[in-house]
């Protein structure tokens, strides 16, 4: 689902914005500090409920306020998403009625991003690669959630037990329903990776010619057992922790580009590129499996790409069925000739105007 009207109030320095975006292509345009990532962490903060900058509330709310608020209409054209955050309350809405679960926004309005510190899905910890996997199958896979949130307080319970320091017995208790939520979040981690494989390697004929990308699961212990006898001969080094170091809760993925780690072995102008593509995979992925359209934010594009590769990747993009944001500090740096009709938003000290365009140039 993309969005088809967007109003913001107190977010940072927006203080009062309402836009309706074109349901294909938006170009989010200003100078430094103008705006451009405040508008798109908005849209994020719709889906996930929290930003992909700040982790504190305080950091988002306008200086001078007490909260702020998002509405949005989705491109359904019936369902409208009402979000309201101060330091120490928030409500949902979807359609004046109150909700709970942010899990709900995120199915309702699915978004992905990309911003200059997305190498850290490379670069950085394996939370950030479980995050990637994670979404995908959370998007297609409505079992994953359900055993993802068993497998999580079963864990909660062991690292309690570890931590009182139970009988072996005691800690023991949970390690059947561990095994068993732990299987079945494998078990779609797994086919998400084969069925994301298979479009990273047709993205990659355009984008990384000549090389061969690999993705390969780590379960979170090691391959050669299984997960129960590591949890029982692992007891003590965990009771020694007080809490359970092994599990899909600690699983990652090994990113490589012709067999040698992406972590250690290309620069990090390639990481942006291999990132880039990650994504694209996962839309493509989301919209073959889901028949649903996405969002994608993609945050200062040009500083992220070169002249090429930014070509290749807005004219792939176009070729998905999605809603995308591209903020760039001049609207000629993006290649807009392969979407049949766009918008441009220029913002200047938080407000944020529509340039209309001129009909024979949106092609
Ligand atoms: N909580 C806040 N209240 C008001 N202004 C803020 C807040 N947080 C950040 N800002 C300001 O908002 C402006 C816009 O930032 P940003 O969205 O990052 O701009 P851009 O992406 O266009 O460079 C900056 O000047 C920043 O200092
Ligand atoms: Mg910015």
């Amino acid at each position: 689902m993309g969005l088809s009207s967007l109003e913001i109030l107190n977010f940072r320095n927006l203080h009062s914005v309402c836009i309706e975006p074109d349901a294909g292509l938006n170009l989010i345009i200003g100078e430094n500090a103008a705006g451009k990532t405040s508008l798109l962490e908005t849209i994020f903060y719709l889906s996930y409920g929290r930003s992909f900058r700040s982790s504190q509330i305080k950091h988002l709310i306008a200086y001078d306020q007490d909260y702020f608020r998002l509405l949005a209409s989705l491109d359904d054209s019936s369902t409208r998403i009402g979000l309201e955050r101060s330091t120490t309350d928030q409500t949902i809405r979807v359609n004046h009625q109150s909700i709970s679960k942010i899990s709900e926004l995120s199915s309702l309005l699915p978004v992905l991003v990309l911003h200059p510190d997305s190498h850290q899905l490379i670069s950085a910890g394996p939370e950030h690669r479980r995050q990637f996997l994670d979404w995908g199958v959370f998007h297609v896979e409505h079992q994953f959630l359900i055993s993802w949130k068993k497998y999580k307080t079963s864990l909660g319970q062991r690292n309690a037990s570890l931590r009182m320091q139970q009988s072996d017995q005691l800690c023991s208790l949970w390690n059947n329903e561990l095994v068993e939520h732990a299987r079945i979040i494998e078990k779609h981690r797994l086919h998400y990776l084969e069925k994301i494989t298979d479009i990273v390697n047709t993205l990659s004929l355009q984008l990384f010619p000549g090389h061969k990308i690999g993705l390969h699961y780590k379960r979170g212990w090691p391959s050669e057992m299984e997960y129960v006898d590591y949890l029982v001969s692992n007891l003590h080094k965990d009771r020694e922790k007080g809490f359970t170091q092994s599990g899909p809760h600690r699983a990652d993925i090994k990113i490589t580009l012709d067999s040698q780690s992406a972590q250690s072995s290309i620069s990090r102008g390639q990481q942006k590129k291999l990132v880039s593509l990650l994504k694209i995979a996962q839309l493509t992925l989301f919209s073959e499996l889901s028949q649903r359209r996405c969002i994608l934010l993609f945050d200062d594009l040009p500083a992220e790409l070169d002249d090429d590769n930014l070509n290749k990747i807005m004219s792939i993009l176009s070729r998905l069925d999605i809603q995308l944001f591209v903020s760039a500090i001049q609207a000629h740096q993006i290649n807009c000739q392969y979407w049949k009709t766009y918008k441009v938003f220029h913002v200047e000290q938080g407000e944020i105007v529509e340039k209309k365009q001129n009909p024979l140039q949106a092609k």
